[in-house]
C-alpha cells in the first residue's frame, strides 16, 4: 500500500510559536505537527516529519526520500523564494509532492510570491494561506495521487 507521507519542514519553522501569530497563528511546530497526523490519519496515511535550518541536510534528507515514503508535503519556508540546490534534489526524488505555506505568500512581500518548485511536474499541487488546514488539502491531494 503506498500511503507513507514524508513532511519536510525548512529554515525557521522550528520557531513557529514565537513567529507573529497574525501572520502564523501562534502555534508551535510540534501542535502543527499533531494535527498533520491526525488529518492523515482519517486519511489512512502515514506520516514522518523532518525539520532542519540547514539548506545541505534538507537536500540530504530529500536523496533520501525515495527509501523513506511514497509522497511528501514540503513547506521549505524561505528556500521556496530561491533554493536551486532544494529544486534540483526535490526533482531527483521522482515522488509526488505538495508544497504548502501556512501564509498567503501572493499576498505578502513581493519577493515572496516566487516559488521555484511549483513548475515542477512532481509538484501536484501549491496550498497557500490556509494555516494547518492545508496540510489536510495537500494530503488529500496525495491520496488522490497515490491512489491513480
Ligand atoms: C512560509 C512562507 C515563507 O515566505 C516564509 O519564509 C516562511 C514560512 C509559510 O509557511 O507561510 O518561513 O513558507
Amino acid at each position: 500500500m503506498r500511503n507513507r507521507v514524508e513532511v519536510m519542514h525548512g529554515v525557521n519553522l522550528d520557531v513557529l510559536g514565537e513567529r507573529d501569530p497574525e501572520i502564523y497563528g501562534g502555534f508551535t511546530l510540534a501542535e502543527l505537527e499533531v494535527k498533520i497526523k491526525r488529518f492523515a490519519r482519517d486519511l489512512g496515511l502515514e506520516t514522518a516529519f523532518f525539520q532542519t535550518n540547514h539548506e545541505g541536510e534538507f537536500v540530504e534528507h530529500l536523496h533520501r526520500l525515495p527509501e523513506l515514503c511514497d509522497a511528501a508535503i514540503l513547506n521549505a519556508g524561505a528556500w521556496t523564494h530561491y533554493s536551486y540546490a532544494i529544486r534540483d534534489a526535490l526533482e531527483l526524488t521522482g515522488i509526488p509532492a505538495v508544497e504548502v505555506h501556512l501564509s498567503d505568500v501572493a499576498k505578502r512581500e513581493p519577493w515572496r510570491r516566487r516559488s521555484v518548485f511549483e513548475d515542477l511536474d512532481l509538484v501536484i499541487g501549491v496550498v497557500k494561506g490556509k494555516g494547518p488546514e492545508g496540510y489536510r488539502e495537500a494530503l488529500e491531494m496525495l491520496k488522490r495521487e497515490l491512489e491513480r
